[in-house]
């Protein structure tokens, strides 16, 4: 066993760090406060080859492994969660959904474009009546001729208007259930396609949000990912990979906070000392510790087995259900730390604490990981 990182895994580690510390850094509250969306940061990011991490070099993308993608995903939540989840979504739900059941003909037009970063995408699964209980997809897929002809309505769509690339989850038999759903690659300009307003979010806030609509969208049949009647086991092994990337990110987000706190107790005198001096306090930074580390663990094993080509559901699951809550408590217990100053917008803890909540909802809820990880249980037994 090893815990060593390898001297690729440290640089792109530095890199992630380097480009988060200097830039995102620098108009992060502005971006928050005006949900504005990171567009000039993922250029650059895309330059440096963070929007296609994991891609095989053979589709453009930088062949890395999956412990480098977690590194970079935490040292870019440790200062923007909202840049975070715009890479997470292109690299671990769009590009890997692609890379894995693409033709050759969708891997150049689509997978090509969205591993250099050109292009980005959004992964379209969530309904109004479809969120925690996914199979139940209303939005249809009818066939007609060489086309599927989509009618419906998508909610909660990370990256929903500043995408070009759509990842579409849609029924077309639903007398199969969820052996009836399709999954689609399609273009965001298709006539026929139109989006919602933008969320109005308590975190997160320049990521951008928005419901989807379709009406009559013509999609031909070459645009189907993979075979008819996988879309929906598709999206879940989609999700393996996904919830993995937002552990990542909700360790990086703990992460942040507990860097604040440390500074900020060294700093901050109360009763003649330096705050950090007061047991009550040292025992918080230490139980963040813990928890930082616990989520760091658990990301790392889940990105190994991936990498090693292991079955890695259950313990991108359990990294995700872990790391959301500890960046929860983290954060929460980071404004206590800073008391008054923790509620103001300027030293961003509470900017961290509305990040973290997220964590625990999209993707997957707290709740539905403990289901998979349940199932995944009870199947081994
Ligand atoms: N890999 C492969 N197949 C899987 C699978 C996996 N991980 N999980 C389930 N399946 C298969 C099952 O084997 C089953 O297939 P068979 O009938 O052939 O055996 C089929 O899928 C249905 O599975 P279940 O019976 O377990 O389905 P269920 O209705 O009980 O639901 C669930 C399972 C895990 C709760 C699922 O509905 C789920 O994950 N819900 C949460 C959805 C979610 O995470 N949404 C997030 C939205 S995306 C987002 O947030 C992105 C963003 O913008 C940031």
């Amino acid at each position: 066993m090893n815990f060593e990182f390898t001297e690729e895994q440290e640089m792109i580690r530095q890199a992630a760090r380097d480009y988060a510390t200097r830039e995102l850094s620098q108009d992060v509250l502005e971006r928050d406060e005006k949900a504005e969306f990171p567009t000039q940061h993922i250029k650059n990011l895309a330059e440096l080859g963070f929007m296609g991490m994991t891609t095989d070099p053979k589709y453009d993308g930088g062949g890395m492994d999956t412990v480098s993608y977690v590194l970079a995903m935490e040292e870019i939540s440790k200062v923007d969660a909202s840049v975070g989840v715009v890479i997470s979504v292109n690299n671990s739900l769009v590009n890997w959904a692609l890379e894995h059941y693409g033709t050759e003909e969708q891997k150049e037009k689509y997978l090509k474009p969205s591993a250099r970063g050109e292009k980005f995408g959004a992964f379209l699964l969530s309904e109004p009546e479809a969120g925690s209980d996914a199979t139940m997809q209303r939005t249809t897929a009818k066939p007609e001729g060489d086309y599927y002809i989509l009618n419906g309505v998508k909610n909660w769509i990370t990256n929903g208007n500043s995408a070009s690339i759509y990842l579409v989850i849609a029924q077309t038999n639903p007398e199969l259930r969820h052996k009836g759903i399709n999954a689609f690659i399609i273009d965001k300009d298709l006539p026929g396609i139109s989006i919602g307003p933008h969320e109005e979010k308590m975190g997160m806030r320049s990521s951008d949000t928005h419901s989807v609509m379709f009406t009559d969208v013509k999609v031909h049949k070459d645009n189907r990912l993979g075979d008819e009647g996988m879309g929906f086991k598709i999206a879940m092994k989609i999700l393996d990979g996904g919830r993995l990337g937002i552990a990542a990110q909700a360790l990086g987000i703990a992460a942040g906070a507990m860097e604040r706190s440390v500074i900020y107790a060294k700093e901050r005198k109360a009763f003649g000392t330096e705050i950090a001096n007061h047991q009550v306090i040292a025992f918080k930074i230490a139980d963040m510790a813990v928890k930082v580390e616990n989520s760091r663990n658990l990301c790392l094993k889940a990105a190994w087995l991936k990498d090693q080509g292991k079955p890695f559901g259950m313990a991108s699951a359990m990294a995700k259900r872990y790391a959301a809550d500890a960046a929860m408590w983290v954060t929460t217990e980071a404004v206590q730390i800073f008391g008054g100053y923790g509620y103001v917008r300027e030293y961003q803890v509470e900017r961290l604490m509305r990040e973290a909540k997220l964590t625990q909802i999209y993707e997957g809820t707290s709740e539905i990981q403990k289901i998979v990880i349940s199932r995944s249980i009870f199947r081994e037994k």
